[in-house]
């Protein structure tokens, strides 16, 4: 005989939301699903349907690997360089390390190749780690909170975004990530992300996101394909919130490591390195260098990457002080953020390896 389970058991099993499993009975895409009262219930044996609001073709599906949130200091335009410098070793690495993640730009063009058995992330900041954590395991209802974010917002007036997001803020703001509260973070996190000034991530003194809202017209809240080919790839990623040297373990002779601290400011008055509330000062630097010697001596290819101090002093020989012994370049590069539009220009970066 056949036998019926109701909505919540079936979004448990499946791992979508109620509402979801709701909209699939009514589409009629769930054979066999009855409305009884104002309930709907599902034979048991039902199995789960394929997930049409995907609409782009497989082609591109596959194609598309890329951060899932735009971020200060970000290395897209660099990706490149990184990869033809990782090449030029005439090496290939069974792992590879990034323990100042951020967006991950040269992590996920590498992940799309698919050439490591073993992946090392991290970041001191909690709420992006929680974001990758949330997609690489619940990418479902993940997925299904930015969709209602997006239909619920983009329609909307200035005033009505306004409200919407604000609220949205303070909500981010009064929560702690928990077991229980990782969804709905991490969703408020890619929506803030996503609507917010130029995609910063700023925080103030006592650690609230105070960044206001961004003029954008018709932001993607919800990128579905790329944060289901995100998830897939991180599967086997290890992912972890804390200080880069906590990667020290991970490392040795057959380990690929891409560093990319937060930028030594180039001006006076630029914040760059505003991330949280530690700043990456001088004495950082001094501490990462010594950091990336240990890690060196153990065998490790190590490349890093960081603005040029040249850039607004040409007497500034920082870091070609601090990694005498070492390859340094210097490549062209667009400042991608900045609060004063007109400064946008040209400058340099470094990339430094051993
Ligand atoms: C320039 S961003 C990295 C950008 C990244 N390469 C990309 O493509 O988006 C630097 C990152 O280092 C992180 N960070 C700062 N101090 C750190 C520390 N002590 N250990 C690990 N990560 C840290 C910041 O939170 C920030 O996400």
């Amino acid at each position: 005989m056949l036998s019926f389970v109701s909505a919540k058991e079936i979004a448990e099993k499946w791992n979508i939301s109620q509402r979801r499993v709701a909209i699939l009975c009514a589409e009629g895409r769930i054979e066999g699903a009855m409305m009884v009262g104002n309930m709907w219930i599902i034979p048991s044996t039902a199995s789960k349907p394929d997930d049409k609001r995907l609409s782009k073709t497989a082609e591109q599906e596959k194609n598309t690997l890329k951060p899932f949130v735009k971020w200060v200091g970000g290395k897209g335009q660099l990706v490149d360089v990184l990869l033809d410098t990782m090449q030029a070793t005439g090496r290939t690495y069974t792992k590879y390390c990034e323990p100042m993640i951020g967006g991950g730009a040269l992590l996920f063009s590498l992940l799309a190749k698919n050439q490591f058995k073993e992946v090392y992330i991290s970041d001191t900041n909690e709420e992006l780690i929680n974001s990758f954590l949330v997609i690489r395991d619940n990418v479902d209802m993940l997925i299904e909170k930015l969709q209602e974010m997006q239909t619920t917002f983009l329609p909307m007036n200035d005033n009505g975004r306004k409200y919407y997001y604000y609220q949205a803020r303070d909500k981010f703001n009064s929560l702690k990530i928990t077991h229980e509260t990782a969804l709905e973070k991490a969703s408020l996190f890619i929506f803030l992300n996503k609507t917010c000034f130029n995609g910063l991530y700023r925080v103030n003194k006592s650690g609230q996101f105070n960044v206001p809202m961004g003029a954008y017209k018709n932001p993607t809240i919800c990128d579905e394909i790329n944060l289901r080919n995100v998830s897939k790839a991180l599967q086997n990623v290890t992912i972890v919130c804390g200080d880069y040297t906590l990667c020290q373990n991970f490392v040795d002779n057959d380990t690929f490591v891409y560093i990319d601290p937060p930028y030594r400011p180039i001006s006076e008055t630029s914040s760059f390195t505003a991330y949280n509330t530690d700043c990456f000062d001088d004495k950082e630097q001094i501490r990462l260098a010594e950091f990336i010697e240990k890690i060196s001596q153990k065998g490790a290819n190590i490349l890093l990457s960081n603005s040029d101090p040249k850039n607004n002093n040409p007497d500034d020989n920082f870091f070609d002080d601090l990694y005498k012994g070492y390859n340094i370049e210097r490549v062209s590069a667009v400042r991608a953020i900045n609060s004063n539009s007109q400064k946008r220009g040209k400058i340099k970066e470094l990339i430094i390896y051993n």
